[in-house]
């Protein structure tokens, strides 16, 4: 196992009692935690070994691949300008956290000798103005596009895969194949025929590994091979947290342990809703691909007896300190319902230091000589304080630097985070069933064979009142 180090940090003081928070825990609620938690890494232990937790299964096998998902991202570096994603949910959430976290910020705007890489683009929704202001400003000629859906048949993917083989057909001509590469499963549904077929690249996304868990399948790995992020360090660290979350017990030396626990407790204390606030942009999409994790992992209706529980915590993604101007007087003086998670960074670089002007008034002169990367910090812990101050609970991951290392770790500590909680709340939380009757109401009502009943059941619910 890596050393100490090497790995991220969760410092968890703002969960526990102290002088200036009363309302904090104790070790001894801690320890009272310790017996459910390891009974969950029991039989999590158990599901990993019947399949039930490909996302950690599979990982060695999936750094075996990115040898393969490398030497086809680098075969693409030269011949085309734009890698376009097209996919939603799990198949588009993980791809762009990862490139904003580890390439610059503005990485399309670059040119291209600093780029070196295609530009990217995520079609993660169906807005046709969107869709139809980036597919005319694209060169197709020099574009690919990765169509990523794990059934192969999601409406909104399916749809956009269509208009997109069209479009190429018309302005590429036979060359069309080349420029559309296409990540599903083996078995489920429509598109690996059809790429079959008609002669695409395939990327296959493993049986047991579902979409919010993926990033680190060919989901996530290709897209981000293409734009240059070392996916050999991003399945390492990943690698090193998974290592570590299996092979350790006790809540405060297994992370996921700690993860969970703290946020299976503050949520038996009525925090239902769990905010995610990174202090750094590069990671402000890892709050959303972390909401997703959390609310279609856990947001259930049925426990695993099949007994109704309407379970969940509800995810809030923040960034800081942007949303300390917008949410965090909510998150001090309205109600107590969150438990919150910050994630910090100790290494931002470049830092930019702020200019001492010895003219100016001290009431504006105290900034400089600073740097913005020392502002940035302080604020985040001056949040922490009146977070403290009013009682409320609060842990913080600390990220040494973004690198695909600890990115990966991240990764891999929230899923596994996400797979704990799904076992101390006893649910699957590996389905989602409330999207899949969404997704079915749409084949229903877009005309899809097989689907007359349901369309019938939509549109008997009736007129809708309006106010006009
Ligand atoms: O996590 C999930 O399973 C979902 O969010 C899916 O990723 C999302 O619905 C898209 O599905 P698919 O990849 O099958 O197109």
């Amino acid at each position: 196992m890596p050393a100490a180090e090497d790995f991220l940090k969760i410092d968890y003081t703002g969960v526990m009692r102290g002088e200036h928070h009363a309302q904090g825990w104790t070790e001894e609620d801690l320890s009272a935690l310790e017996s459910g938690l390891n009974a969950a890494q029991n039989a999590l232990e158990e599901r990993r070994k019947t399949g039930g937790l490909d996302f950690s299964l599979l990982l060695g096998e999936m750094s075996e691949e990115a040898a393969e998902i490398r030497a086809f991202a680098d075969s693409l570096r030269d011949k085309i300008d734009n890698f376009v994603v097209l996919g939603i949910g799990g198949s588009a959430l993980g791809p762009q956290a990862v490139h904003l976290a580890l390439n610059p910020y503005y990485f399309n705007e670059l040119p291209v000798q600093k780029r070196r890489r295609p530009r990217l683009y995520v079609l993660d929704n169906i807005d046709p103005s969107r869709f139809a202001h980036l597919l005319d400003m694209l060169d197709l000629h020099k574009t690919v596009f990765n169509v990523i859906t794990k059934s192969g048949s999601t409406s909104e993917t399916m749809a956009q895969f269509l208009i997109v083989r069209e479009k190429l057909r018309q302005v590429c001509g036979a060359d069309y194949p080349n420029h559309i590469v296409v990540t599903t499963d083996q078995e489920k549904g429509n598109l690996l025929p059809i790429a079959r077929k008609e002669g695409y690249h395939c990327f296959v996304i493993p049986a047991g590994v579902g979409g919010r868990f993926s990033e680190l399948t060919p989901v996530g790995l290709l897209p981000a091979a293409v734009c240059g992020i070392d996916i050999g360090e991003l399945l390492a660290g990943a690698l090193a947290m998974d290592r570590r979350i299996r092979e350790s017990r006790g809540i405060t030396v297994n992370p996921a342990q700690l993860m969970a626990g703290t946020s299976h407790l503050a949520w038996r204390q009525g925090k239902n809703i769990s905010v995610f606030m990174p202090y750094a942009d590069s990671l402000k999409i890892m709050a959303d691909w972390y909401a997703q994790l959390w609310a279609e992992s856990l947001g259930k209706r049925l426990n695993r007896e099949g007994r109704e529980v309407w379970l969940g915590q509800t995810p809030v993604k923040a960034l800081g300190v942007t949303d300390q101007h917008s949410q965090v007087q909510l998150y001090a003086e309205g109600p107590d319902d969150k438990m919150f998670t910050f994630v910090s960074v100790e290494r931002l670089h470049p830092d930019v230091p702020i200019p001492t002007d010895e003219s100016l008034p001290e009431s504006v002169r105290f900034l400089g000589g600073h740097t913005l990367g020392e502002l940035l910090a302080a604020e985040e812990r001056a949040t922490e304080y009146a977070l403290t101050l009013a009682g409320r609970l609060h842990r913080r991951i600390i990220l040494p630097e973004v690198n695909p290392y600890y990115l990966g770790q991240l990764l891999l500590l929230l899923e596994w985070e996400t797979a704990y909680m799904g076992e101390l709340l006893n649910i699957n939380a590996f389905d989602q069933p409330g999207v899949e009757e969404g997704k079915r109401g749409t084949y229903a009502l877009m005309g899809r064979p097989g689907f007359e009943e349901k369309r019938g059941a939509i549109e008997g619910m009736g007129e809708g009142r309006y106010i006009v």
